[in-house]
C-alpha cells in the first residue's frame, strides 16, 4: 500500500536553529510527545528560507499526482523530504506508516531527477543494476533488466551497453526511467524530468511515461511547472505557492473552481483575467464598468468593500455590434491592442489594456476581429468568479 500522507510539512534551509532544540525536537516527535515550542533565544524565525511552511498532501494508493506551481514554491523540497532525503518538520506516511527512521534505500521508491543523475562509472546496464547489487539481490538482475527493456520499448535494449557520457539527453532519460521502474517500486517520483528535452521529445516522453504510469498503476508523484505534462500524467494535481499546498484536485475542477487568486492567475495558458472592483449597491464597480454578481455573492461581501472579479479568456464574448451600450451591465468596450494566433488550438488571443489593467479574450482562428478599434465585449454573469480582496479567496 503506498498511499502518501504528508502532514504539516516544513523545511526551512540555511536555519541556525540550536542543535541541542533540534535534537530534542526529534527525539520527542520519536517517542510522541509534543515538541517544545523553540523560543526567542533557539534562532529568530525569519532565519533562512522557508522553503516548505506547512505543507499538506494526501496521494491515494495508485493514483498520479502532479505537483505544479512557480519556481521556487518547494515543489523539488516536498518531492525531496517525501523520499527522505531531506530532514524535516511534520510527519511524512506511507500507507499508516511513518518514514521518519526509514532510510530513502528502504523505501521502496523510485526518482527520475531533471538532470537524470545517472552513475557516470556504469553503462546503462549497471545503473539498472546497482541497486540490486546494493540489496545483494544480484541474481535477479537479468530478469529484471529484460523485462524493463521490454516495457521501454523500440530500440531500448541497444543503450544498455552504453556509458551515460555517450547518450544524448532523451536517451539519458529514458535510463533514468528504466532505473526507476527497475527495481519494481512501490512509489516514483519524478522531477522535472523532461525539462532538459527539446519540445518534441517532451511531448513524446510524457505519453511513454503516461502510458507507464497506466500500465503499472504505481502510485506517482510528477513535478513540473508544464500544464500541458501536468493534464496528461496527472490524475489529480497540487498547486503549490510559497511552500504551502493551496489546492489539490482534478485539472478541470481546479480549473473551474480554483480556490484563490494564486490559483486562479496560474492555472490556465494565459491564466483567469482578475480585475480589482468595489461592491457598491447590489452590483460590483470595476474597469469603469458596472457588474451585477450573483445575489449570493452580496451575501458575503459588504457595500464598500473591495473584490476581485475573474473571468477566463474563453468566456469574453466578443459582440461585433460596437452600438454605444453604456447602460447595460457586464458589458465592457475595448480596443484590442494586438493579437496571438494559436493555429494548433485553431485560436487566437487579443490582447487589450482596460482601466490600466491587462485583459486577454480568446476567440476562435478564423475570426476577423477589428483591433485598435472599440467592441463591446460581454462577460456572461454566470462565468464571472469572485474573490476577496485581502485573502484572495474564493467567494
Ligand atoms: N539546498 C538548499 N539550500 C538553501 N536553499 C534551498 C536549497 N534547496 C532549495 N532552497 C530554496 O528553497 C526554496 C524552494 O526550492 P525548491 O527547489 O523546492 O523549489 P522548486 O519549486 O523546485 O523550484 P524550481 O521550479 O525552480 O525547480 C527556494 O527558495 C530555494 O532557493
Ligand atoms: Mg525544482
Amino acid at each position: 500500500m503506498a498511499s502518501i500522507h504528508v502532514v504539516n510539512v516544513s523545511k526551512r534551509f540555511g536555519e541556525t536553529l540550536a542543535p541541542s532544540l533540534r535534537e530534542q525536537q526529534r527525539k520527542a516527535r520519536v517517542i510522541g510527545r509534543q515538541p517544545r515550542e523553540r523560543t526567542a533565544e533557539d534562532a529568530p524565525p525569519e532565519d533562512g528560507v522557508l522553503a516548505l511552511d506547512n505543507a499538506n498532501l494526501d496521494v491515494r494508493d495508485g493514483e498520479s499526482m502532479v505537483i505544479l506551481g512557480p519556481s521556487g514554491c518547494g515543489k523539488s523540497t516536498l518531492l525531496r523530504v517525501i523520499a527522505g532525503l531531506e530532514s524535516y518538520e511534520g510527519e511524512v506516511f506511507y500507507g499508516g506508516q511513518n518514514m521518519r527512521d526509514v532510510p530513502p534505500k528502504d523505501r521502496g521508491i523510485g526518482i527520475v531527477f531533471q538532470h537524470y543523475a545517472l552513475y557516470p562509472q556504469f553503462e546503462s546496464k549497471g545503473n539498472l543494476a546497482f541497486f540490486f547489487k546494493m540489496h545483494k539481490r544480484e541474481t535477479e538482475i537479468d530478469e529484471r533488466v529484460r523485462q524493463t527493456s521490454q516495457i521501454m520499448g523500440l530500440g531500448f535494449e541497444a543503450l544498455l551497453g552504453r556509458m551515460p557520457n555517450t547518450l544524448s539527453g532523451g536517451q539519458k532519460q529514458r535510463v533514468a526511467i528504466a532505473r526507476a521502474i527497475c527495481r519494481n517500486p512501490k512509489l516514483l517520483l519524478f522531477d522535472e524530468p523532461l525539462s532538459n528535452l527539446d519540445a518534441q521529445l517532451r511531448s513524446s516522453t510524457r505519453v511513454e511515461i503516461r502510458r507507464l504510469i497506466n500500465r503499472f498503476a504505481i502510485t506517482t508523484l510528477y513535478v513540473t511547472h508544464d500544464q500541458a505534462e501536468a493534464t496528461i500524467i496527472g490524475d489529480r494535481l497540487a498547486i503549490m505557492d510559497r511552500g504551502r499546498v493551496l489546492q489539490v484536485g482534478a485539472y478541470r475542477d481546479v480549473y473551474a473552481q480554483p480556490a484563490n487568486t494564486f490559483v486562479a492567475g496560474f492555472l490556465g495558458v494565459p491564466p483567469m483575467n482578475l480585475f480589482d472592483g468595489v461592491v457598491e449597491d447590489g452590483r460590483i464597480i470595476a474597469l469603469n464598468a458596472r457588474f451585477t454578481p450573483p445575489p449570493r455573492i452580496l451575501d458575503f461581501v459588504a457595500r464598500g468593500q473591495r473584490i476581485v472579479i475573474g473571468i477566463r479568456p474563453e468566456d469574453i464574448a466578443i459582440e461585433m455590434d460596437d452600438a454605444p451600450d453604456a447602460g447595460s451591465h457586464n458589458t465592457l468596450r475595448v480596443a484590442f491592442e494586438f493579437v496571438e494566433r494559436l493555429p494548433s488550438d485553431r485560436a487566437q488571443l487579443l490582447h487589450a489594456t482596460v482601466d490600466g489593467a491587462r485583459l486577454i479574450a480568446r476567440a476562435p482562428l478564423e475570426r476577423e476581429v477589428p483591433l485598435r478599434r472599440p467592441l463591446r465585449l460581454s462577460l456572461p454573469q454566470d462565468r464571472l468568479h469572485f474573490f476577496h480582496s485581502e485573502t484572495g479567496m474564493r467567494i
